[in-house]
């Protein structure tokens, strides 16, 4: 199935894609761990991307295409894939139109910005791995250091509190117009994500439960 997790910054696209990709195989896409990883390696995309990152904005379309369209074609993708971050305007979502990939559903994760701002503040992430932990909600075992392979978690540059909230006013502006493109397709899922994880989970899941690919 080939699935776009849409919602704000912090709404939990991320924990939920890689639960569902750890239960169905579907490879978890990215569009910010593949722009984070870019920015580590010192490539052109991940300079051009930064200074964009780190202010909170949206980095250029043309950009994220180019490197989404190249990861779709992946044979991993084959069976279905998460989509997370992307599309995040009506011209990456044309995009996938133009290039003929079927979206089967839209999970919308809808959660207050209060709650989305307090997460984020507290997540830890794995350099390595990017697995994502909540030193209040999901905190690894031991503290500081990620579950699978023992390194040493970091919070990300983009989340002090005024990129948060910009990062947020992008969303309103830029991203949120896709609920209704993909509502009038037919494909948005709407999900409650402001609870606990696992409730968000069996909310997710029921949605694609009543999705036929
Ligand atoms: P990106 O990395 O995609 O960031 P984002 O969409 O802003 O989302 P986050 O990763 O911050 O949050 P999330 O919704 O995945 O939540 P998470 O699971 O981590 O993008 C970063 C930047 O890259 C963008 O600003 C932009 O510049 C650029 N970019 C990326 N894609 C782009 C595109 N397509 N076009 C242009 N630019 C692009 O959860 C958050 C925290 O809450 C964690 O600590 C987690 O443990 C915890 N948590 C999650 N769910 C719950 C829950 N239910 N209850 C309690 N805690 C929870």
């Amino acid at each position: 199935m080939n699935i776009i997790l849409l919602g704000p910054p912090g709404a939990g696209k991320g924990t939920i894609a890689a639960r569902i990709s750890k239960e169905h195989g579907w490879p978890h896409l990215s569009t910010g761990d593949m722009l984070r990883e870019a920015v580590r390696d010192g490539t052109e995309s991940g300079a051009k991307a930064k200074s964009y990152m780190d202010e909170g904005k949206l980095v250029p379309d043309e950009l994220i295409i180019t490197i989404l369209l190249e990861r779709v074609a992946h044979d991993d993708c084959e069976e279905g894939f998460l989509l997370d971050g992307f599309p995040r305007t009506i011209a990456q979502a044309d995009a996938l139109v133009e290039q003929g990939i079927r979206i089967d559903t839209v999970l919308n994760l809808i959660v207050d910005h209060d709650t989305v701002v307090r997460r984020i503040s507290t997540r830890w992430t794995c350099p390595t791995c990017q697995r994502v932990y909540n030193s209040i909600t999901l905190p690894p075992t031991q503290e500081g250091i990620c579950d699978d392979d023992g390194e040493a978690l970091y919070q990300r540059e983009d989340q002090k509190e005024d990129v948060v909230r910009q990062r947020l006013v992008t969303y309103g502006e830029q991203t949120e117009p896709l609920i209704s493109y993909y509502r009038k397709k037919g494909l948005i899922k709407d999900v409650e994500a402001g609870g606990e994880v696992d409730s968000v989970m069996s909310s997710a899941k029921a949605a694609l439960n009543n999705t036929s690919e």
